[in-house]
């Protein structure tokens, strides 16, 4: 793989074998750039957990180094480093006998924070998250849904204002519906802060949706493809991956791949009664070709902001599609 330039997290040769013999990882090598989402994705005990506890020092490689922010981290105290990055568990981890303010507030306090900015932060975060502050600050974790008890878990984990977050399936326990809202605040949030954020899930759907970059991990803890969403499934690397992302990876790529305004063809000769109202050249193909469904028509408009661009055809989405495979393959 090639390396990027000043990553905010690097794992170089990192191999993981647990004391009873268990291969874990295997020499992997991983950039995260800063900023940037990746999403660990691959079947039950492929190693995706262990990576994540590696990169907080919950857990020691066995070989290869680990760096954040350019720190190789087993320099670093490894509770002060903990208290630097946001730690979303599999099984959310709160903590059962205290309040859900209390639980968002740990950190804050760890910090030294006065109680009264500790609290008021932790309402802030609570409603970033969708929470309602009046109502659910004083419940105990037992007293929430699934869903909510993993929103506390992300709302504490963003208490410390940590630049690096790494979240374990963190929306795995609340139903598909609920599950998709919380992928699209969660990815918005993520963006606004330019926190850099490794996540773990086994969906693949998830991996595609929420990832800048995806990596792929096959049994054993083999890296078997690291690439943007478009690429792994439009070019899968090899017959693993091709099977793990599965038959419906034609249509998931609608959704992952963005209009290329290079490919736009211009409007003339198109007759007015032939065109779909235009759309913004930030969305989708999918959101293009589900105008053009809706619409009946077999041509839509592209613009940026108030300006025209050209227009797009399901051709022309065709062509886009191909094409992003082609640019990440020469990237
Ligand atoms: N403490 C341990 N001792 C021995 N083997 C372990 C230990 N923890 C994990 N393993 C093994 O290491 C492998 C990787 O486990 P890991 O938890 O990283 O998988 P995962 O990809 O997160 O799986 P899942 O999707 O089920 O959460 C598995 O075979 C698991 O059984
Ligand atoms: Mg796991």
């Amino acid at each position: 793989m090639d390396g990027i330039e000043d990553p905010m997290i690097r794992l170089s040769g990192v191999s993981k074998t647990y004391a009873d013999g268990t291969p874990a990882v295997h020499e992997l090598d991983l950039d995260v750039a800063r900023g940037e989402m990746v999403t660990l994705v691959g079947p039950s005990g492929c190693g995706k957990s262990t990576t994540l506890k590696m990169i907080n020092r919950l857990i020691e490689p066995t070989t290869g180094s680990i760096f954040i922010d350019g720190v190789d981290v087993t320099r670093v105290d490894p509770v002060k480093l903990r208290r630097g990055i946001g730690y979303v568990i599999q099984q959310v981890g709160l903590f059962p006998h205290q309040k859900i303010i209390t639980n968002v507030m740990t950190v804050p306090l760890l910090y030294g924070e006065s109680k009264a900015t500790a609290r008021s932060r932790a309402r802030e975060l609570m409603e970033l998250v969708g929470l309602d502050p009046d109502q659910q600050s004083d419940r105990y974790p037992h007293q929430l849904s699934g869903g909510q008890r993993q929103r506390v878990g992300v709302a504490r984990a963003l208490a410390a204002d940590p630049p690096v977050l790494l979240m374990d399936e963190p929306f795995g326990a609340v139903d598909p519906v609920v599950r998709g809202r919380l992928q699209e605040e969660f990815r918005r949030l993520q963006r606004d802060l330019g926190k850099t954020v490794v996540l773990v899930t086994h969906d693949i759907d998830e991996a595609v949706r929420m990832g800048d970059r995806v990596a792929v991990f096959a049994d054993g803890g083999r890296l078997a493809q690291y690439d943007v969403p478009a690429a792994v499934l439009g070019a899968p690397a090899d017959d693993f991956v091709a099977d793990f992302v599965g038959s419906a990876r034609g249509l998931r790529r609608l959704a992952v791949t963005p209009i290329d305004p290079t490919l736009l063809e211009p409007l003339d000769g198109v007759r007015a009664s032939d065109l779909a109202a235009a759309i913004d050249v930030s969305a989708t193909l999918e959101e293009a070709l589900s105008v053009l469904m809706r619409e009946d028509k077999p041509v839509i408009g592209v613009r940026r902001g108030a300006q025209f661009l050209g227009v797009l055809t399901p051709n022309g989405i065709h062509r886009a599609l191909r094409a992003s495979v082609n640019h990440s393959a020469d990237a």
